[in-house]
């Protein structure tokens, strides 16, 4: 007897449709599966058998062969117990196999007969909405995740429930799509004190999505400023929404209650994080952290304490918005469209630009540090501030502007932005006149142009003129963090 179960497999974040055939002949007891790599094999036969009997079917007598099509697809993850499972009980008898057929089928199996989340379910059933079956069995957390992507989800927590449905014995608890998510609460602006030029650069990086790295002594608030970037701005749209939820669910990070994204992301890698694991890689392979934090913002915290590789690694998805992870058959190309703001000590000791203390630093060890920082990656940065320490007064002072009211310029100069100004022959001029003084390189150039639009912009400007583009130069290489 030959069964059938439809499931699907990930390559990146494309899911592409698996047939899980079961056969079963003979009185000799066998159990291979064919098409999952080796060491999966082994596992999801443990699995299986297992949860099969768990689920109190019981395990066909005979040789039974599982083959995963097609063969030339290497399939990764857990996912595909809970279809191996319903193949072979289709194959000898327990489930019916047209009906098995009209479903796709996606989870993994503990040892008991549970059905476990897996990564990527969204994904998978928006592979299942594509090849137009009408649902999807997978685990019951997952279930809100699958119906985001269009397919009505059949949520179970126990094999024994999948069989009972099959059978018609078993009515699926109806789950509603959550498009409605928690909004975040972001720490709000009005608790940085002082730090004028900071939230300057802060408001313009926001409307543009520019890169920011904030520089200067240990407890000024460059940390904190950080962190208040998401809360100024805007949520989603509805593709980003999906896209930005497909690369959190295959990295198996969305939350089950409210698995649509809405807002941006905020991501922030803890310096000893490894190169994989900040760009992807490894088993899956995996989105990293760059592209978690596609459509957000990734924060590097104390920047120069990040091992180089890592560094260098993010210097192609901040040019080209993707990332290509080597896998076995070729690569994966993950999104990765962030903003990058980062915080850094202008020295080891923490010291330097900060005329109260003096810098303890030797030649040797500022030499080292600044090295950590290639010049590649510092022309990454569009806007590079100097964060002092803040007087006594201002730091006594009243309440700064609250995020709020940050976030509807920012609003309001991206509606400006969506058709790009034009620049006057002056700020044409003084652009020309910065690339030979400076120097800029051509990526600098149009990066200063780019963020004087921004600036204008905000000033509620058609035009890009000689002050836009002088303010952009001005944050383009502070005396403080080129004589590093
Ligand atoms: N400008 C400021 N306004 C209000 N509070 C501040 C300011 N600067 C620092 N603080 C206070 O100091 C604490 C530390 O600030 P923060 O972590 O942002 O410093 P930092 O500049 O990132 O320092 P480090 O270089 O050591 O990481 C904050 O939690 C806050 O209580
Ligand atoms: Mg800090
Ligand atoms: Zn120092």
């Amino acid at each position: 007897m030959l069964a059938r179960a439809i499931t699907h497999a990930l390559v990146g974040l494309d899911a592409r449709r698996v047939e899980v055939e079961a056969h079963l002949q003979g009185q000799t007891p066998s159990f291979t599966i064919v098409g999952l790599a080796d060491r999966a094999c082994q596992e999801a036969k443990e699995r299986v058998r297992s949860g099969v009997r768990s689920a109190e079917c019981e395990w066909p007598l005979g040789r039974i062969t599982v083959n995963l099509a097609p063969a030339s697809l290497r399939k990764e993850g857990s996912g595909f117990d809970l279809p191996i499972a319903l193949a072979v009980l289709g194959a000898s008898g327990q489930v019916p196999r047209d009906e098995l057929e009209r479903h796709a089928a996606h989870g993994e199996l503990a040892l008991d007969g549970r059905v476990r989340a897996v990564a990527g379910v969204f994904a998978v059933a928006e592979g299942a909405r594509r090849a137009r079956l009408r649902k999807i069995i997978c685990a019951a957390t997952c279930a809100p995740e699958a119906a985001l992507a269009g397919v009505e989800p059949v949520p179970v927590w126990h094999l024994a429930e999948a069989v009972a449905y099959l059978r018609g014995e078993l009515e699926p608890e109806p789950v509603a799509a959550r498009n409605g998510a928690e909004p975040p609460s972001w720490p709000d602006l009005a608790d940085v004190r002082g730090q004028e030029r900071a939230r300057r650069a802060l408001e313009i990086a926001a409307a543009g999505g520019h890169n920011l790295l904030l520089a200067g002594p240990p407890g000024t608030g460059k940390t904190m400023l950080a962190r208040r970037l998401p809360g100024l701005l805007p949520d989603l749209d509805s593709e980003a929404s999906l896209e930005v939820t497909r690369i959190h669910s295959v990295a198996g990070v969305l939350r089950a209650e409210h698995p649509l994204v809405t807002s941006p992301p905020f991501r922030a890698p803890h310096h000893t994080a490894s190169a994989p694991a900040i760009v992807g890689g490894g088993r899956g392979p995996r989105p990293g952290e760059a592209s978690l934090a596609h459509r957000g913002v990734l924060l590097l915290d104390e920047l120069p304490e990040f091992a180089r590789p890592a560094l260098e690694a993010l210097r192609q998805p901040l040019e080209d918005g993707v990332i290509s992870v080597a896998r076995a058959e070729g690569t994966a190309l993950y999104p990765a469209r962030f903003q990058l703001v980062a915080t850094m000590n202008l020295c080891p000791c923490g010291a330097r630009g900060d005329p109260a203390v003096a810098c303890s630093c030797s030649a040797q060890r500022l030499a080292a540090y600044a090295n950590k920082l290639s010049r590649a990656l510092l022309d990454r940065f569009d806007l590079l501030v100097a964060v002092p320490r803040p007087r006594a007064r201002e730091l006594a002072g009243e309440r700064a502007e609250s995020s709020q009211a940050v976030r509807a310029r920012v609003l309001a100069a991206q509606a400006a932005l969506a058709s790009p100004p034009r620049r006057s022959d002056e700020a044409n001029a003084l652009l020309t006149r910065a690339v030979e003084r400076l120097p800029l390189s051509g990526r600098g150039r149009s990066r200063v142009a780019r963020v004087a639009a921004t600036i204008a912009a905000l000033a509620g400007s058609g035009v890009v003129g000689p002050q836009h583009v002088a303010e952009a130069l001005s944050y383009r290489a502070p005396k403080e963090l080129t004589s590093l």
